[in-house]
Order: structure tokens, then C-alpha cells, then sequence
């Protein structure tokens, strides 16, 4: 089973999430929520999701860039956007500190299905957060997962892309493909 990922529209995208207790992550509800969105984000497929994604307006996210993802990928749009795979990490209650400068590229959102565009970001991250067994976690990142990490936690606030893209370069996914606008 997994869930269907809500579009652009649906309120829950806007709310500020609200945080979960320790015996919250720790209880078997949450556990089987983190399996379910896990498996949903893979399907999808996606290198991120959002509790708030799945309707819930739960401090909750997940990240996950497979290698085998990134395969079919050019290796210099790779090296250019530093992406590198990334192990399942699950996010809850973060709070993120931006470092180094802005960087651009096109992005894209499961809620804003069929759509990218470029959106300034951070090029480095400081995450405190706790993971899946609710222990303390700091996760410093770099490059491709400091902006899906910007890009996720910006869902438990009720941010989208759309919120800091640049209006003028928004494509459909099959136009960046034959204008090859995301290989500038
Ligand atoms: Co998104």
C-alpha cells in the first residue's frame, strides 16, 4: 500500500506542521507512517517527502537518492549539482541553518506534479532534527541534499518551490526535457 501524494491546492501544502513527542516517533503508528511514506516516496519516484504531502500536518520527512536514480543521469549535470546518493534518513522536528551561497537550479515537487523550475538554494546546510528512533541527530550537508533537505523541511512550514522559484523560468517537465533547459 501506499498514499496518494496531494497536489498543489490542498490546504495541508500551507499549514505550519506541528511537532510530534518522543512517545509519538517511538509508538507503532508512527513506525508503520514512516514505512508506508517510504515506500510511497520510492514509487513515486521521489528523493524526498513530506508528512504534509500525504495529508498529514505532521514535523515528518524523509529523504532518499538512490543510486540507481542516478544512473540514467548525465555524470556532469551530476558533478555540476553536487548529487550524490543519500541514505534513508528520516527528519522530524527540524530546524535548519542556511550556509555558503545560493546556488541555482531547476527543481521539482511530487505536489506540483509536471512542473520545474529554478530556484536560488542555499549551497550548504546544519540540520538538528531527530531521526526514526527519536535520538538527536545534526546532519551537514552539502550541494544536491542540502536542497532537498531546504526543499523538504520547507513543507513542515507550508513553503513550496513555487514560493522561491524564478516566476519566468517555471516549465512543464517535458518542455526542460526538449528545450534542454535544465543542462544550461
Ligand atoms: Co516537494
Amino acid at each position: 500500500m501506499t498514499f496518494k501524494i496531494v497536489q498543489v491546492g490542498h490546504p495541508v501544502l500551507r499549514q505550519q506542521a506541528r511537532a510530534l513527542s518522543i512517545a509519538e516517533i517511538q509508538s507503532p503508528s508512527i513506525r508503520d507512517l514512516i514505512g508506508l511514506m517510504r515506500d510511497t516516496m520510492r514509487e513515486a519516484p521521489g528523493v524526498g517527502l513530506a508528512a504534509p504531502q500525504i495529508g498529514l500536518p505532521l514535523q515528518l520527512a524523509m529523504i532518499e537518492d538512490r543510486e540507481d536514480l542516478l544512473q540514467g543521469i548525465d555524470p556532469a549535470v551530476l558533478a555540476e549539482r553536487e548529487r550524490r546518493p543519500v541514505p534513508f534518513q528520516v527528519i522530524i522536528n527540524p530546524t535548519i541553518t542556511l550556509d555558503g551561497p545560493e546556488v541555482e537550479f531547476f527543481e521539482g515537487c511530487l505536489s506540483v506534479a509536471g512542473f520545474s523550475a529554478i530556484v536560488p538554494r542555499a549551497r550548504r546546510v546544519r540540520v538538528e532534527c531527530l531521526d526514526h528512533n527519536a535520538d538527536p541527530v545534526v546532519i551537514e550537508a552539502s550541494g544536491w541534499h542540502a536542497r532537498i533537505l531546504q526543499h523538504e523541511i520547507d513543507h513542515l512550514q507550508g513553503t513550496l518551490y513555487i514560493d522561491r522559484m524564478q516566476a519566468r523560468s517555471l516549465t512543464t517537465m517535458e518542455n526542460l526535457g526538449r528545450y534542454r533547459l535544465g543542462s544550461r
